[in-house]
Order: C-alpha cells, then structure tokens, then sequence
C-alpha cells in the first residue's frame, strides 16, 4: 500500500456550513459513497475521498463506521492508490463478507500520462479486512479486466451472493456505439470471475445515456430493482433536468439468460442534488441506501472552508404495489432530542414554524386531505433559499440561484417529511414515492414556514435534531 503524507491533509478551518448528522469528510473532498456493509457489530460507510484538496483528486477510500447509523467514528482511510493495479486511484466499488473476513472490490483507474485526464483505463481489484479497519490489497490484483468490446468506461463494481455463488455488475460503456451498459459476472470464490455479458444497454445518447455508473441491483419485496447513475441524458421537460441523474428500473433479473427486464427508467430523486447511490442489505433484512449530494458542474460553497459534499442520509428502499419508496432510516429518529412541535395546525397566508433551532430540525407533516395549495419555504435574512410548492398534482422545488426549478407529479399529497441540517435538505413526499435532495448555504438567521392561499389543515411535528 502507497503511503499517506497527513501534513498536506486539508483541514476543515470553517464551522459555518458543516454538517452535523450527515456523513462528510474530516477535510477534503468526498464523492460516492462505496462498500457499504455490516461487518463484526458496525455499519460501514467508505467514501471517495481526496484528502489533499477540496476538489476531486487521486482517490482514496474513506472510511466511518458506526453501531446504530445515526453517530459515526471517522477511521482511518481504508485505500490509498498508487499502485501497479490502482495507478490513478482507488474508484467506487462495494463490500461482501465472506468466511468472517470483509471483502472489497473496487476500481484501479489509470491514466496514459500524456496529459489528457480523459483518456484512462480501468480495471477491477480486490482488497480484504480482518478486523474492518486495516486493509490489505490481494496480491494478485487485478481481478477483471475490461473485455475487448468496452471503451475505457468500465467500473463501479457492485458484488452479492445468490444461491452460494457471487455476482456482480459493472458500469461501462459498449465500444461498437459508444452506449451505456451494465456488465455482468459470476464466481464462486470471489478471486475469480466470469463474464456473462451485458444483463441491460441504454438504447439512446439523449434518451437513457452514453455511459452507466455506479450500477446497484438488488431484491426487495420480492422484485429486482436496479439503480444505475447514466451519463448524459437530455432533459425531457420537466424531467433529467441536472447533469446527470439516478435512475431505477424495477423488473426481474433473470439468472439463466442473464438479462434484466423492467420498467422504464425513471428517476430515483427530484432535487439538484443526488447522485452515485449505492446500498445494502442489514442484518434484518431492509435495503438501505446512501447516495451522495452531489453539486454536479457548480462548486460547493464549502470549499473555501476546507471540506467539500457530503453523504445523504440512509434511506430505507421498498417496493410497494410496483412502487418504489425511499424513506429515511427508522434508527434516524435516535437523533430527535425534543418535540419542538405536535399540533394540528390550520395555514392560511404564511406561518412561521416556532422551533429551537431551524437548520438541524426534522418536520413531519401530515395533510388532512389533499390540499388546494400548501408550500413548505426555508428562508435567510436575504429571503427563501430552498421551497417546495404543492399545486394542482405537481410539486416545484425552488432554490436560490441559478437553473432554480424542479419537478415532480403527484396524485394526491398525504405527508411530507423533511431534513435540515446546517447545510441540506432532504424531501420524502407521500412515504418516499417522491424525494428531493438539495444544498443550500445561509446567511443570517434561518426559518422556516408553512404557508397556503386556501386554507389548509394538516398535522404538524417539529422535532430538534441532535
Ligand atoms: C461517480 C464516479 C464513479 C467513479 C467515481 C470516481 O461519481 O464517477 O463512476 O468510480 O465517481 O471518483
């Protein structure tokens, strides 16, 4: 393993828009969240992560663990690059446990060094754990190279266990017309692996995009969800507004033909901000998801302070009636330290909330009927930053700035819940069929509010957040 140089790590010199219950860096840049897994009594969380900068850099994996996913101890980074099987850096990949030793597999990214930091390849490698903390590279990395119909996208391994032999998929794009796709492999011992082909391809540019990231496919409730995070797709009005999207497929994975079939594709969040989710099976049998708040082509303010992004929260994946929900984690309500809040409310005109502390507060609102209008606003002393507007079966999120608008359609509006920390916010509508996640950085005294032009009646919680 490459060494580390800690007196040229970055270090976090401004507390303004640090967050207090997301997972985030302890200086440096973070990137997708990788390896997620329950290992010997803890949640592990890795990150991609650049310590020597607030901008993405050579890739590192760092690592926070925890016992209840609510409070989380930073460790020590679990991968450096910088060797022959990791040249450029140590890129996304996942977590599988196997014989009580912890397994991760991940991208080595390579650069040609003629200067051009588009032009790279990539493989896959192994690394392993005893004790969840210090890491060792397998010393025959690597373990997949990229088949000859690929161009050099290829990576973000995400590996399971089925029926006693392991699998995994792979993002990567097909050489003959330059199209997302998502590879597929088989092995029985984790060293060495099979190709099976492609299990699903994009079928346009514009339309489902040129190259698929971090893949994701699991089982719950009794159907096979696939989540990937394509590149370059159009926006289609209202819809694939940011750079790039996360989007799921619900549907069957076949293991005899090793194809995916399923739903179109629809995306997994509406805000600015979500991007390179990954997620996990826990011990009881739930399917939680982090993804990373990404700030896609704008750079997040943060960085003059000398950290940059951070993780969302886990989100607990379900699929109910062929819909798919995203809520967040049950353990979270460990961080609820008083009820600021538990009335029925009746909003006309705007209500400002009365709460101890604004910017780290869960609200759960719950609507009596379906309401006329409502609108949801966090505000600074410059006026709304972040609001979420109900109307007519369409919700519109509007942030400060620039490209301020996104959407999504709803039938009807039972509940929203909502997470402030110091510097996001995260939105699960009607028990997270619908979910929005944004950045936002205040100034001045924050607050937040309710407000409707027909009269509205809804149950209103307000919970401070440790
Ligand atoms: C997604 C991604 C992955 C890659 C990693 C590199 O954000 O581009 O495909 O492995 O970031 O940091």
């Amino acid at each position: 393993m490459q060494k580390l140089d800690p007196s040229k790590f970055v270090h976090v010199t401004n507390q303004r828009y640090r967050q207090h219950y997301h997972i985030t860096t302890p200086g440096g840049w973070l990137n997708d969240p990788n390896g997620l897994c329950y290992f010997k009594g803890y949640y592990h969380v890795f990150y991609q992560f650049h310590p020597y900068s607030t901008e993405w850099g050579p890739m590192h994996w760092g690592h926070v663990r925890s016992r209840d996913l609510v409070h989380w101890e930073q460790l020590p980074i679990a991968l450096v690059p910088g060797d022959p099987e990791d040249s450029g850096g140590c890129f996304s990949g996942s977590a599988i446990i196997k014989n009580g030793r912890l397994y991760l597999l991940y991208t080595g990214h390579h650069y040609y060094d003629d200067g051009d930091l588009d032009h790279f390849w990539e493989n896959q490698n192994l690394a392993y754990s005893d004790d969840g903390v210090h890491f060792t590279k397998y010393e025959h990395n690597p373990i997949i190279e990229a088949p000859a119909d690929n161009t050099q996208h290829f990576r973000d391994p995400k590996v399971w266990e089925h029926d006693g032999s392991y699998y995994l998929v792979l993002g990567s794009q097909h050489q003959g017309d330059e199209l997302g796709r998502i590879l597929f492999y088989k092995s029985t011992d984790l060293f060495h692996w099979e190709s099976c082909g492609p299990i699903i391809e994009s079928q346009g540019k514009d339309t489902e995009g040129w190259m698929w990231e971090c893949p994701d496919l699991f089982s719950v409730n009794g159907q096979d969800v696939l989540v990937y995070s394509p590149m370059g797709i159009k926006p289609q009005g209202k819809r694939f507004l940011n750079t790039s999207q996360v989007c799921y497929r619900i549907g069957k994975l076949d293991y005899q033909t090793q194809r995916f079939t399923g739903s179109q594709p629809a995306e997994l969040d509406h805000g600015h901000n979500f991007y390179a989710t990954q997620s996990f099976t826990t011990p009881d049998g739930r399917q939680l998801q982090f993804g990373w708040m990404s700030p896609f082509d704008e750079t997040p303010q943060e960085h003059t302070d000398g950290w940059a992004c951070s993780l969302t929260l886990p989100r607990e994946i379900s699929v109910v009636d062929g819909v798919l929900h995203a809520q967040p984690a049950r353990e979270l309500a460990a961080l609820r330290h008083q009820t600021d809040i538990d009335d029925e409310v009746r909003v006309t005109g705007q209500q400002v909330l009365t709460v101890s502390d604004p910017q780290h507060t869960e609200l759960a609102l719950k609507f009596a009927e379906t309401p006329h209008d409502f609108s949801w606003i966090l505000s600074d002393q410059d006026g709304a930053l972040v609001s979420l507007a109900y109307e007519q079966g369409q919700l519109t999120l509007t942030r400060r700035g620039n490209d301020p608008h996104r959407y999504a359609t709803v039938t009807e509006l039972d509940d929203i819940r909502i997470f402030v920390d110091t510097s996001s916010v995260e939105i699960f509508v009607n028990a997270g069929t619908t979910t929005f996640t944004e950045r936002y950085y205040a100034k001045g005294l924050v607050e937040l509010a309710l407000a409707a032009e027909r009269e509205c009646q809804l149950h209103v919680q307000a919970f401070q957040l440790k």
